[in-house]
């Protein structure tokens, strides 16, 4: 695929129950080439920053790892993954899902109970997820109100297909672990190990525009020091940033190799975001 192409994202498989803010459905062809050229499937795969997990969920289905490890420090975000990955209760929130009446009562309810368990608070934030304008679930971010043709909060609910995106997780669960914690720290933690991939999608916070800043509650990470560690790494990465000045800088100080790729066209122009990786030659052809 060569570095110009734009990626229609009808054509990859939806495999997340999340709408994400900064989601990556467009890159998941690439990562696709970047696995099968560069590693064996018997890698281990990590997602430091995970949000809606999109890429690693469809590297799990399609068993170009052994096994793929999550990473959120979101807790909304995480009570999801938790409640799919690690618990036995992701056919309840299936069924939640399904059974859910779509009304601004009910939503305004839902939202109201103070004290909830962790499978209930999985379930807020997937309704949340879909009512919120952008899917943006960090504090003050707005409900939709005439959402797409008019149809309001109703316009991104669909229950039977995030319900069977539930149950596909969890038929693979046992090669997904879910770390609620801190990416910096999950990639410290495999330094030394060189039969990992790193997939790292942070909060695009380097630059001075921070498109990142109100799309998510954690949006502040040391930058400087993921890149640090993803220098003196054994495993291989790949990351994705906005295509800004800065960012550019910091990378060609670490020595890393950078790839501006289109995410998707405008009317009037091509959007585009930068590769940052050791070497991203197979990016190129
Ligand atoms: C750009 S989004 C990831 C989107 C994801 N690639 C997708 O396609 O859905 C960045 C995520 O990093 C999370 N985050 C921020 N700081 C973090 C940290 N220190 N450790 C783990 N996750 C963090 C944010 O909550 C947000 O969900």
């Amino acid at each position: 695929m060569s570095p110009e192409t734009i990626i229609n994202v009808a054509s990859v498989k939806h495999r997340s129950p999340f709408r994400y803010p900064g989601g990556k459905t467009w890159l998941v062809p690439r990562i696709y080439t970047w696995l099968t050229e560069k590693h064996q499937p018997s890698i281990h795969f990590i997602e430091p920053f995970a949000g809606g997990a999109i890429v690693g969920l469809s590297v799990a289905f399609e068993e170009l790892a052994r096994y793929v490890t999550l990473v959120e420090l979101d807790e909304q975000v995480a009570a999801v993954w938790q409640t799919v990955i690690e618990t036995d209760d992701g056919l309840w929130l299936a069924d939640q899902i399904r059974e859910f009446e779509m009304t601004p009562e009910n939503v305004d309810e839902l939202f109201s109970k103070p004290e909830v368990s962790l499978r209930e608070r999985a379930f807020q934030t997937i309704v949340k997820n879909r009512v919120n304008r952008g899917g943006i679930l960090a504090s003050g971010a707005g409900r939709l109100k005439h959402g797409e043709n008019g149809r309001g909060i109703l316009s991104r609910w669909y229950p039977d297909t995030l319900a069977k995106r539930i149950r596909d997780i969890v038929n693979i669960k046992a090669r997904l672990t879910f770390v609620y914690g801190d990416g910096l720290q999950v990639i410290e933690d495999h330094i030394d190990n060189p039969d990992v991939a790193f997939f790292i999608d942070p909060p695009y916070t380097a630059s001075s525009k921070k498109p990142g800043r109100r799309l998510y509650d954690h949006s502040e990470i040391d930058h400087h020091r993921l890149f640090s560690l993803l220098a003196q790494a054994s495993g291989d990465f790949l990351m994705t940033y906005d295509n800004a000045e800065e960012v550019d800088e910091l990378a060609a100080s670490f020595g890393f190799d950078t790839l501006a790729i289109p995410m998707k066209n405008t009317h009037h122009a091509k959007l585009t975001e930068l590769l940052i990786g050791r070497d991203l030659e197979w990016a190129r052809e």
